[in-house]
């Protein structure tokens, strides 16, 4: 058996918090120039939930941390660390944990915000776990939150239709020996930075009026470049880190790969040479929401009994920067 990490760490809880409001493909219809047969065939979307302007990050992280903490049985209190894994902070500064912290009252935690877009929850975990691995911390709460809304262009119907708002979270501690995090694979390769940003609003470009009219602050995507990057690499990188462990598909009780486009998770299924059924797929009720879509499809999975404690999970992610990875594990609870 192979384990990457010191001790063996793995997730023991999850939960999610999404915002009521449900739009589907005809409702965008009603504004854009776009129709549910395009979104449906070309990304695998039916519908996604938007949150209300003024809704920050930390106002759906805290709910789905605290769904979490309830699973498990564990108070705020009992947490050392919130990890947060973002690209819509509520704020700049201070981080989205920091606010995580005081709304749920994590009184003995420390915490900070990880940016790497889709792949944030991936590399967010990995910290976690290595950091519990380690000896530093015992418990640790990972959040995956965006608001994806608040840098939406509905003027450009190529980024908007794709995108919701969401948020999961884990808790994070030891297992027993044989379960949790077996292995990862994470990449960046900055050389892609330019297909996926948001250009204005950092130290580089801080706002303007000139920023704010030409949409600076939103979401800036080639597409077609996004979608051969992605499905090489999460294709590639799920099959080597299932083949360096000596694992095939069909030892895999549930794939969960990031949800951008139901054609790229198809892609990856392939390659891995899965049986459909075990792949996780949200992303036709839920959209793309970023750093939510791993830790919200983990908490669903649970909800439909198709996870046990022993089975062998693989969760794979690819997002701006480029960032992507993957992780396997072994479900312990
Ligand atoms: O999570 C972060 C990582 N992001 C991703 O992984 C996203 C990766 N990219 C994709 O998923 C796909 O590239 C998209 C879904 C964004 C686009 O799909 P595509 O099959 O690559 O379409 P396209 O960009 O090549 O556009 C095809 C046509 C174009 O029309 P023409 O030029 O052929 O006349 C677009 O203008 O579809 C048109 N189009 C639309 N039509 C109706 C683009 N967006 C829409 C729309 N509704 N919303």
């Amino acid at each position: 058996m192979t384990r990457r990490l010191a001790a063996p760490v793995g997730i023991t809880a999850t939960g999610e918090c999404y915002p009521e409001r449900v739009v589907t493909n005809d409702d965008l219809s009603k504004f854009m120039d776009t129709n549910d047969e395009w979104i449906r065939t070309r990304t695998g979307i039916r519908e996604r939930r938007w949150a209300e302007p003024g809704t920050g990050a930390s106002d759906l992280g805290a709910p789905a941390l605290q769904m979490a903490l309830d699973n498990r049985g564990m108070k705020a209190s009992e947490l050392d660390l919130i990890i947060v894994a973002t690209v819509t902070p509520d704020t700049q500064f201070p981080s989205t944990a920091c606010r995580i912290q005081h709304k749920i009252g994590a009184t003995g935690a420390f915490g900070y915000d990880v940016n790497a877009a889709c792949s944030g929850f991936l590399y967010a975990l990995t910290t976690a776990a290595s950091m519990v691995a380690g000896g530093a911390v015992s418990r640790v709460g990972v959040v995956g939150a965006d608001i994806m809304t608040s840098v939406l262009n509905l003027e450009d119907r190529t980024t908007s239709v794709l995108f919701g708002d969401g948020a999961g979270a884990v808790i994070v501690e030891r297992v027993e020996e044989g379960l949790g995090i077996l292995d990862f694979h994470h990449r960046v390769d900055g050389s892609g930075g330019e297909f996926l940003h948001m250009p204005a609003g950092g130290s580089l470009r801080p706002a303007t009026a000139e920023t704010v009219a030409s949409k600076q602050h939103c979401i800036h995507q080639s597409g077609s470049e996004v979608f051969k990057n992605a499905v090489r690499e999460m294709a590639d990188n799920s099959k080597a880190l299932m083949d360096r462990n000596g694992y095939t598909g069909d030892q895999l009780k549930l794939f969960v790969p990031h949800q951008a486009n139901i054609r790229i998770m198809d892609a990856a299924a392939r390659r891995l040479e899965l049986d459909p059924a075990r792949m996780m797929v949200n992303i036709d009720r839920f959209g793309n929401t970023t750093a939510a879509t791993i830790p919200t499809a983990l908490h669903q999975a649970m909800g439909q009994g198709r996870l046990e404690k022993g089975d062998l999970v693989a969760l794979a992610a690819f997002g701006a920067g480029f960032t992507w990875g993957a992780t396997l594990l072994r479900w312990a609870y």
